[in-house]
């Protein structure tokens, strides 16, 4: 057993929209845990693909790119928005788009690039705690966890709520679109053989469809500390 398998991980696995995000921050913040938007690094590879004018569907090419890019998170000092580092560039605002979700989706697929990624994920287990926001959090990358949740939502709230998030960051988005391509995402997502979107077995599903975000939040530290 390695030493880290000691610390204590909260696993937050769902669909987009479902509220991960928002709710992993908030219930890492409130442990006092760390964070891990797993997502974040799938959307970064993508990322990184695109600016060097990569072929995602190449398996070689994104494995390499899996294999190189850097990518690091800045906590900002203001408590605003942590910052995501792709080669040394700030690519936040660029990584949040449905362009970009797309993208990670697509490259998410192919097993050597999950395989590319694992380590940096375990990285994140340390003392005296970690929230892991994810798909495969509880089933593949940490399947001990002691706390497993799988949140989820109706399509029309998940594609609402994702609408009103892009707003929000001043992105143009039709909420008809939008809800066709998370749907497309998640087909994707739940159906490819390497990880897909399942609940882990031991894993609390709570359906978030019109609860707000305190509620949940407190649901969730509730399987923390019932
Ligand atoms: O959570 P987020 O929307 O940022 O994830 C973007 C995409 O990255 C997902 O649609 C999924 O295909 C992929 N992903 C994944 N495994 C994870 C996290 C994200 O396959 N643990």
């Amino acid at each position: 057993m390695s030493p880290s398998t000691t610390v204590p991980v909260l696993t937050i696995d769902g669909p987009s929209g479902s509220g991960k995000g928002t709710i992993s921050r908030r219930v890492a913040e409130t442990l006092g845990w760390r964070l891990l938007d797993s997502g974040a690094l799938y959307r970064a590879v993508g990322y990184a693909a695109g600016a060097e004018g990569l072929d995602l569907s190449d398996v070689d090419a994104m494995t390499r790119c899996a294999q190189t890019t850097k990518i690091r998170f800045h906590a900002a000092a203001d408590g605003s928005d942590t910052r995501v580092l792709v080669n040394g560039h700030d690519a936040t605002d660029e990584l949040r788009t449905e362009t970009a979700g797309a993208a990670a989706s697509a490259i998410a697929s192919i097993p050597s690039v999950r395989q590319a990624l694992v380590d940096m994920q375990l990285a994140f287990r340390k003392n005296p705690g970690l929230v892991a926001d994810g798909r495969d959090m509880g089933t593949v990358i940490f399947p001990d966890a002691p706390f497993k949740v799988f949140l989820t939502a109706s399509a029309a709230e998940r594609a609402k709520r994702r609408y009103k998030q892009l707003k929000e960051k001043g992105l143009s988005v039709t909420l008809a679109t939008l809800q066709r391509e998370i749907e497309a995402r998640d087909a994707r997502d739940a159906s490819r053989t390497v990880a897909p979107l399942k609940p882990a077995v031991d894993a609390v599903f709570i359906d978030t469809t019109g609860m707000g975000i305190e509620d949940v939040v407190a649901k969730v530290l509730a399987v923390v500390r019932p």
